[in-house]
């Protein structure tokens, strides 16, 4: 079992207190707190090596090592074959308009793209513009609505040989529904299309493998996992060498050069290697034991072991807030709502009650010191599809890791309140 108490000791954001109070935070699916070890590592990157990368002085060359153990970092917790394959942006919405500039040049009339009608828009907009510029038809997964799920016989339906993209998104940051992300990254591909991922979502709660996952690109960004407001983006190899990339003409070719743009946020970069750190000492500690990943060594196998234990312990909370829910007649929890189906999601609830605003829900929550969100969450498909979005769109309750089974249930307590 997860020590979350230990854990949440890493987190001085949760313990800021409100009225005398420690508020939920609810609010991670729009940015998680951050362990002490990032504060300091952001600190001492500007206190000790704040310069320009790539210099012959010591500030530089320490801000190139910096740089350098990030782009490790991330290709371990992603599992990506190389460093030099992870790309940092400002976030994942610029790093993913930036691909989309490539990708457009390489589509032309007739061909068609194909997104989701779950996803975040960051995962559809860029697509939507590189299919309007190529002349590229957009066609669309839709979704059981029932139960938010992806419906793969529509993806099926729609893919076809002059499919040449798909976007999907590893976990529905509205509804919290896992996709298959693996069966459409394989079929995509057997039918002769590039597969792109958004696992921002996903990645607080659960290990990524991009080479489990097949897929040729994916995106997220470490504000969403315990790290700061900095981007992500990894490719494979060949891809990112040869797609046109746009970039300014002294800036080099070789990787990751070619598609990082601009001066980057060093401090950031220190960042999301403290943020790795921390899931990997977290991974070091775990009772979880390592036998269940015989291929992996080293920081892999604790990261992976991590973030089972992340998972194992996120599922005992969603399992807890459904069982509650189901006493709640009077919430409607969209997506999987069955406490048995756990594993198929992430613990990211959207709920809406009668007539009354997500909004005002959001706000009488937060009287009570429990963050929340409210509205489409920018999955604006999803609300439209579902009916929601004139109605303001859902009520939205983010656990991550650090959330305990006693916040679950104070939050449903709160939620008989309101
Ligand atoms: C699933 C998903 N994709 C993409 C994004 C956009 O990420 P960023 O803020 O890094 O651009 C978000 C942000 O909330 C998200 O939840």
């Amino acid at each position: 079992m997860l020590d979350v108490q230990a854990l949440r000791q890493q987190f001085p954001g949760l313990h800021r207190k409100q009225n005398g109070r420690l508020p939920i935070f609810l609010d991670a699916p729009a940015g998680t707190q951050v362990p002490q070890r990032v504060i300091d590592a952001i600190v001492s990157y500007l206190t000790h090596c704040n310069t320009n990368h790539g210099g012959v002085f010591a500030t530089s060359r320490q801000s190139d090592e910096i740089i350098d153990s990030a782009h490790a970092a991330l290709a371990d917790l992603i599992h990506a074959p190389s460093a030099d394959e992870i790309l940092f942006g400002q976030n994942m919405t610029s790093l993913t308009f930036h691909l989309s500039r490539s990708i457009a040049k390489t589509l032309k009339l007739g061909d068609q793209v194909l997104v989701s009608r779950l996803d975040h828009d960051a995962n559809v907009a860029p697509w939507l513009l590189a299919a309007h510029e190529s002349g590229a038809e957009v066609r669309w997964i839709d979704i059981h609505q029932e139960d938010c799920t992806l419906d793969l016989d529509d993806f099926r339906k729609n893919l076809s040989a002059r499919t040449r993209f798909v976007a999907v998104g590893l976990a529905s940051n509205a509804v919290g529904t896992i996709n298959d992300a693996a069966t459409i990254c394989r079929e995509a591909k057997k039918a002769g299309a590039l597969a792109f991922v958004d696992a921002v979502h996903f990645a607080p709660h659960g290990a990524i493998d991009v080479q489990a996952l097949g897929c040729d690109f994916l995106a997220c960004s470490a504000y969403k996992f315990f790290g700061p407001h900095v981007g992500v983006l990894w490719g494979r190899r060949e891809l990112l060498e040869e797609l046109p990339a746009c970039k300014v003409r002294p800036a080099t070719n070789v990787l990751p050069g070619r598609w990082m743009t601009g001066t980057q946020n060093h401090e950031g970069l220190a960042g999301v290697a403290a943020a790795v750190e921390y899931l990997t000492e977290f991974g070091r500690h775990c009772p979880t034991s390592g036998v269940a990943f015989p291929d992996l060594t080293g920081r892999r196998l604790e990261l992976r072991v991590a973030m089972t234990s992340i998972q194992e312990h996120e599922r005992t909370l969603s399992r807890e807030f459904l069982k509650g829910m189901a006493e709640r007649p009077q919430y409607k929890v969209w997506g999987i709502a069955d406490p048995t189906r756990v594993a198929l999601r992430v613990p990211t609830f959207a709920l809406t009650r009668g007539d009354q605003s997500p909004h005002h829900l959001a706000e009488r929550l937060a009287e009570r010191q429990i963050y929340s969100w409210s509205g489409n969450l920018y999955a604006i498909e999803v609300t439209e599809r579902l009916g929601l979005e004139q109605r303001g769109g859902f009520l939205r309750l983010g656990f991550v890791h650090y959330n305990t089974i006693h916040e679950v249930q104070r939050t449903l307590s709160a939620l008989d309140e309101i």
